[in-house]
């Protein structure tokens, strides 16, 4: 496992549209350790492939450090609710802004051994599902921000999800 170098805003991989996952090769195995690895390292709750420089359709979320997730070629089926809350990214780092999002979600995936799978979520993990899922279509939540960016203290940022 190696720590990856997380790509920021501006860089044009993260402005791209990503390519389905079609296997599970020992590449696409190390990339989403690495990813993992680099997601905890950073501090986040998820981090897509384009965020380290590849464009393929794969995402891994943690919201509390307990439940790790992978999403290959991620599928939104339904959406519904609302919720407006603070998010922030690590291709933008310092910065948080307020955003609206579905509250629910259900979700069509593969996991890392490429078993298809459904989720429906909720709240934190709803919010960090549709913005990973973002991320493959090259659009960052900054798009979608009400108001202005704000700057994250430090004391904030460690208080975060
Ligand atoms: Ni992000």
């Amino acid at each position: 496992m190696a720590l990856r170098n997380i790509r920021e805003a501006g860089e044009s991989v993260l402005e791209k549209k990503c390519k389905p996952v079609k296997e599970i090769t020992p590449k696409i195995t190390e990339l989403i350790s690495d990813m993992f690895e680099t997601m905890y390292d950073a501090g986040g709750v998820g981090l897509a492939a384009p965020q380290v420089g590849i464009l393929r359709r794969l995402f891994v979320i943690d919201c509390d450090g307990e439940h790790p997730y992978v999403f290959i070629n991620p599928e939104i089926l339904e959406t519904s609710g609302e919720q407006t809350g603070e998010e922030g990214c690590l291709s933008v780092p310092g910065k948080c802004g307020i955003v609206t999002r579905p509250n629910y979600v259900k979700v069509k995936a593969f996991d890392g051994e490429m078993k298809e799978f459904v989720l429906e979520a909720e709240e934190l993990l709803a919010r960090a599902i549709l913005h990973e899922n973002d991320h493959l279509d090259g659009i960052l939540y900054t798009s979608h921000v009400e108001g202005p960016l704000q700057d994250v203290s430090y004391e904030e940022e460690t208080e975060e999800e």
